[in-house]
């Protein structure tokens, strides 16, 4: 038996063009959504990124604006763009692109911005409201893993959940997300004493740990549902924290890389922007 493959990419394909129907209806009423990404420094990857985030808001029929900052801007600088984005009503969403160069406080720049368009849900009060069950800004990697758990397992309630990673970013925010549907959630790290038995046990396992398939077939009980979030540059190019090609042969679901999670982080940024916009709208 082989897994059934999660297409990630025609997931986001569908949920964009979603997106597009209602930006379209937001338009006729005379609102366009807006999305300002802010970037700080030369690094490549970031560069895609934001490149990528552009050309898929513009494709939705949505404003997108990138300010471009060289690596030595200086902190205050940074602070006064995003107070001039916070104030202008046709900025619905904002994104600082992480990470930031090493002389600007990431808290203090992430925090600055209104929480109401804080796109990535990454602000001290969404962060809050998420962990207390109540209306937050969803960060998009979860996000985007939460609707492709739900559309392939329907509901999520009594599952055992194993997230291996606890970064703010993906980590934390998944496991509060299945935690919300009811699932038993365990995050496991770089530190989790037996780890391999804790990933056997779960029902859903989501890898977000940055190391090339770190995570190998015998740690996945036949059947689970696997979502792998990483993404590292090897020499065989984009490759996920899933040693994808046992893994197939064991999971009953899997997401590959590139062309599963990676697509959907996107367009959950651009349902985070059509979501701040209905809410400024009421
Ligand atoms: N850098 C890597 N992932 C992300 C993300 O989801 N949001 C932002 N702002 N920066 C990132």
């Amino acid at each position: 038996m082989t897994a059934h493959i999660i297409d990630g990419k025609a997931f986001a394909a569908n949920l964009r063009s979603r997106i597009a129907t209602q930006v379209s209806a937001l338009k006729e009423r005379g609102i366009t959504p807006g999305l300002a990404v802010v970037l700080v420094g030369e690094d490549p990857a970031s560069q895609v990124y934001v490149r990528s985030k552009g050309k898929m808001t513009v494709e939705v029929g949505m404003n997108s604006w990138q300010h471009k900052l060289p690596a030595d801007t200086p902190e205050a600088d940074l602070l006064a763009l995003i107070d001039t984005l916070n104030n202008d009503p046709a900025v619905n969403g904002i994104l600082v692109q992480l990470p930031l160069p090493g002389h600007m406080d990431e808290s203090a720049v992430i925090n600055s911005i209104a929480p109401e368009k804080d796109v990535d849900g990454f602000t001290l009060l969404n962060v809050g409201l998420l962990a207390t069950g109540q209306k937050a800004m969803v960060p998009c990697t979860p996000l985007g893993c939460l609707m492709m758990l739900r559309d392939h397992l329907g509901s999520l309630s009594g599952k055992r959940a194993v997230v291996i990673g606890r970064s703010n970013i993906v980590g934390k925010p998944m496991a509060q997300l299945l935690l919300r549907d009811s699932a038993t959630v365990t995050i496991a790290h770089s530190r989790t004493t037996d780890l391999e038995a804790i990933c056997r046990e779960a029902d859903i396992l989501v890898a977000a740990v940055g190391r090339a398939h770190f995570v190998k077939a015998d740690w996945i009980k036949p059947g689970a549902t696997v979502i792998d979030v990483g993404i590292n540059r090897t020499d065989d190019g984009l490759v996920g924290d899933v040693d994808y090609a046992e893994a197939v042969k064991v999971a009953g679901a899997i997401t590959p890389v590139p062309g599963g999670v990676g697509p959907m982080t996107i367009a959950c940024l651009l349902a985070n922007t059509l979501t701040a916009t209905a809410r400024a709208n009421g």
